[in-house]
């Protein structure tokens, strides 16, 4: 499958990161780009690690469908899991994933790419596809691009 993702879409995410604003309405409008623009990305969020409660996930911007995990603690879910090791995880088929929390029954599979500061796990991004197996290395690189710039705001 060629196109995927669309050739001009890392420039365009970059260069409203440089355009500045504030942080969320920077991640908003990264959310919904990406969701608008790349059909396999059903749903696309920022969890931000809470200042104030160490190793807890909270929900930031978001584009997609209303989740009920708003708070999740390092170590749960796909999302936890990545937060705990400091990777970014592919997930091809969420149904076989026991450590995994479900937004949606529409849901099959799932990214997680860290964001890191200075080291530090900061923040991370999540996208959910409704495609069984949906992401790929391109998807990896490409996002991490995106983690990368986005630490700035940060
Ligand atoms: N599926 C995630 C929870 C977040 S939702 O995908 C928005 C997880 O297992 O951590």
């Amino acid at each position: 499958m060629l196109n995927r993702i669309p050739p001009s879409l890392l420039a365009e995410v970059l260069s409203s990161i440089s355009a500045g604003g504030s942080r969320d309405d920077i991640l908003n409008g990264i959310c919904r780009k990406l969701r608008s623009s790349v059909p396999h990305y059903d749903w696309v969020g920022f969890y931000i690690v809470d200042p104030d409660q160490p190793r807890t996930l909270i929900l930031g911007p978001y584009d997609g469908a209303p989740t009920e995990h708003t708070v999740i603690p390092f170590g749960k879910g796909i999302c936890g899991q990545s937060a705990l090791m400091e990777q970014p995880l592919i997930v091809d088929s969420v149904s076989d994933e026991s450590n995994y929390l479900a937004c949606s029954i529409d849901v099959q599979s799932e990214i997680v790419i860290p964001v890191l500061k200075n080291d530090s796990y900061v923040a991370q991004l999540d996208i959910d596809s409704h495609t069984p197996g949906a992401f790929r290395m391109e998807d990896e690189e490409f996002l991490s691009a995106i983690c990368s710039a986005v630490s700035d705001i940060f």
